[in-house]
């Protein structure tokens, strides 16, 4: 195969990745799960985004489909300027090493034959970047970057701790110099203990190599420390994106203020202004979103028009260009406290 790699088409901005009104629908025996419905997000060159929202929102179909391992029903994905929601396997090859996902569990990605340094040389040989011993070279340093022993080269994977694994997927992963790097959940199926190195070692490489990353989590702890911007999902949509200090400082869409609510804080002050918001129910099924305002089901704040009207997501007029989709927050960014409802709504005739 001679592929040639396409001239980056997009060198005039700075955009990594363009997801564009991405919608992701499984349609089963029981109906049409809507995964996904509706998502735009980009992402800077050298920008870490955040990705939260409960279980079952719709975050790793975002992540997967950002680096297409699985195909939107409709909407487009960008990587670098090329569109490459529609473009055939075969097409996309070349194109592969500029966007890697790094999973949850490491176990379950990495091949259990193969030996780590055979691992780690993989992309590196699958697109011809480097043979012989320039390719051993490139697997001791790349070992060396995320903390390994190079003996660990020879090793297998189950012969490795969860933390080693992982710091192998992220070493295969940056093995090509990725644009883009997608990690849902790096650290969530990792001993306590070590995730907080392999997070650093996340953020180290990516203040090192400015690669763009979607940073999907349920620890907000470690969005607020790592992410320059977060994204809330709720069943299927964004509710609110803004910059990190921003959203934590300050979340206006209701149901980010209870996200942020049930997270621990390490200020303790903080923590007492700060009273906690307990959702009732469960998040509806994507199987059938309630109409209106998805989040309306269990909107401690939501009004008639909540339950019939869906909300667009609109950009506020603040400077750091917060987008929120709430019929209650007002376009200069005043939004009510979910914390504290008013119970009557007064109807003047
Ligand atoms: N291949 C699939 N077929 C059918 N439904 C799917 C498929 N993949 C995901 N879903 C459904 O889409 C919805 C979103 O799933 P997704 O895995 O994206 O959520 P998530 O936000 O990553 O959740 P978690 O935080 O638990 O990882 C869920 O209701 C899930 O059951
Ligand atoms: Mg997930």
């Amino acid at each position: 195969m001679t592929a040639a790699i396409a001239p980056p088409e997009a060198s005039r901005d700075d955009t990594v990745l363009d997801i564009s009104g991405l919608v992701r629908h499984f349609t089963g025996p029981a109906g049409t799960v809507r995964a996904v419905d509706g998502v735009s997000l980009s992402i800077g060159r050298g920008e870490i985004v955040g990705l939260v929202g409960e279980s079952g929102s719709g975050k790793s179909t975002v992540g997967r489909c950002a680096v297409r391992l699985d195909r939107p029903t409709a909407g487009s994905v960008t990587i670098n300027g090329r569109d490459v929601t529609r473009l055939s396997k075969r097409a996309l090859r070349p194109l592969r090493k500029d966007f890697h996902l790094v999973f949850q569990d490491p176990s379950s990605s990495l091949d259990p034959r193969m030996t780590v340094g055979a691992i780690v040389a993989q992309p590196l040989r699958l697109h011809r970047l480097a043979s012989g011993d320039a390719l051993r070279d490139r697997v001791a340093t790349l070992l060396a970057q995320v903390g390994l022993r190079p003996e660990l080269a020879r090793r297998r994977p189950h012969e490795l701790s969860g933390g080693q694994r992982q710091r192998v997927s992220i070493a295969r992963a940056l093995s090509v110099d990725p644009q883009l790097l997608v990690a849902d959940e790096p650290t969530s199926a990792l001993d306590v203990s070590v995730q907080a190195s392999v997070l650093n070692l996340l953020v180290d490489l990516q203040r090192e190599r400015h690669f763009g990353c979607l940073f999907i989590t349920h620890d907000l702890a470690a969005v607020e420390y790592l992410a320059d911007r977060i994204a809330v999902m709720y069943l299927g949509q964004l509710v609110e994106q803004a910059p990190a200090a921003e959203l934590f400082a300050d979340p206006k869409h209701p149901y980010t203020q209870a996200l942020l609510s049930a997270a621990p804080v390490p200020n303790p002050a903080a923590q007492r202004s700060r009273a906690r918001i307990v959702l009732s129910g469960e998040l509806p099924s994507p199987l059938d979103p309630p109409g209106g305002c998805r989040f309306h089901t269990r909107c401690p704040l939501a009004v008639d028009r909540c339950r019939t009207e869906p909300p667009a997501l609109r950009r506020l007029a603040e400077g750091g260009g917060r987008q929120v989709s709430c019929h209650l927050v007002a376009d200069d960014g005043t939004a009510p406290d979910a914390a504290a409802p008013c119970p009557v709504t007064i109807n003047r005739p």
